[in-house]
């Protein structure tokens, strides 16, 4: 299976994974590629490197869970192929759990129904890893039982399930890829932040970093360009379709490693640390299983490495100054 000359959709394509996924599908010579992002944390800036690769790049501020502006959209636009990544995130969840639910789940029925309905041909959609909760085996395949800690943990695993009942039922063309923790240039610094970018402008600032909990909590880091990179392949693989894939490393790194990992790329010997009691829903332990990903695809996604983290900072201190 191949994007060219295909009619693609991405969306929360201004956001952080889905403006490298958009990078990425501009190389494949799509017929058209649209990006759907109701901008709530999305940022135009993020799709200045897809404009330059594909100056007829469409943009539309629009909310992906509306099933009938979505509809009007994939006709207008002969839509064939949908990367669904918008998403209210996490944090945000903890303060508005019944909104991030009713969006999440929202997102996810109206691109089932749309493919079920026959106006689209295929339907990548984004889970998380979240949606596992804590790891009660390791490495987590895609077979880990759902336990989900949080709104949004458990929006993700109620998606995954529309998802894979709607290919059970109407056979649609669906797969669901299921990425652990990212991160790279353009996630969010300012609100619902995560982790890397906390740490980052605390060290930029000179404050100290926060860290909730004992900071043995562990994450399976992926570098986001290769988020963007898997998920190609596995739309490219007719075999993933029905199936849940894990985008993961196989390394769980803890919250301290990160820490100390973060300082040195940043030339900073020491830097004050403080611990907070954990966070409500904290996940534990956190390493994905990535059989699943090398057999179908052979692809190797890179995790926390000097070269990784200093690409990483080197965006952080571009914006953050
Ligand atoms: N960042 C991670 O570590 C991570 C890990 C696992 C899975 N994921 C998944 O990857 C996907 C992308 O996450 P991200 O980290 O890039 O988040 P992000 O917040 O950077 O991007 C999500 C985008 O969706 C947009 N959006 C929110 N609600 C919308 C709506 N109703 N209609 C249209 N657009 C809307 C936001 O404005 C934003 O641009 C999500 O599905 C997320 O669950 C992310």
């Amino acid at each position: 299976m191949k994007l060219k000359g295909k009619h693609v959709l991405v969306t929360g394509g201004a956001g952080f994974i889905g403006s490298y996924l958009v990078d990425r599908l501009a190389m494949e010579e799509p017929a058209s590629l649209v990006v759907v992002d109701s901008f709530f944390l999305g940022r135009e800036e993020n799709l200045t490197r897809a404009r330059k690769l594909y100056p007829e790049l469409k943009l539309f501020r629009m909310d992906a869970s509306n099933v009938a502006s979505m509809l009007q959209l994939v006709l207008a636009e002969k839509i064939e192929v949908v990367f669904d990544l918008a998403v209210v995130p996490l944090p945000t969840s903890l303060d508005f759990p019944t909104w991030t639910i009713e969006t999440n789940i929202g997102i996810a029925s109206t691109f089932c129904e749309l493919a079920r309905r026959g106006y689209i041909q295929t339907l990548i959609h984004c889970s998380s890893s979240e949606a596992y909760g804590s790891a009660v085996h390791i490495p987590m395949d895609e077979e880990h039982p759902l336990i989900p800690c949080t709104p949004y943990a458990a929006s993700k695993a109620a998606c995954d399930h529309i998802v894979l009942s709607y290919w059970e039922t109407y056979n649609i063309d669906a797969v669901i890829v299921r990425p652990f923790n990212n991160f790279g240039p353009r996630q969010n610094p300012g609100s619902y932040a995560g982790i890397v970018p906390i740490v980052v402008r605390h060290i930029l600032n000179g404050t100290p970093i926060e860290i909730f909990g004992d900071g043995k909590q562990t994450r399976d880091f992926v570098f986001v360009q290769d988020t963007a990179e898997a998920m190609v392949r596995i739309y490219e693989e007719e075999k993933s379709r029905g199936q849940v894939i894990n985008i993961a490393s196989g390394r769980e790194t803890s919250v301290n490693e990160l820490v100390v990992y973060l300082t040195s790329v940043m030339g900073v010997r020491e830097h004050p640390v403080i611990y907070s009691p954990a966070r409500p829903g904290d996940v534990r332990r956190h390493c994905g299983d990535v059989n699943r990903l090398h057999t179908l695809t052979g692809y190797h996604v890179r995790t926390v490495s000097p070269e990784t983290l200093a690409e990483t900072v080197d965006w952080y201190r571009s914006v953050m100054s």
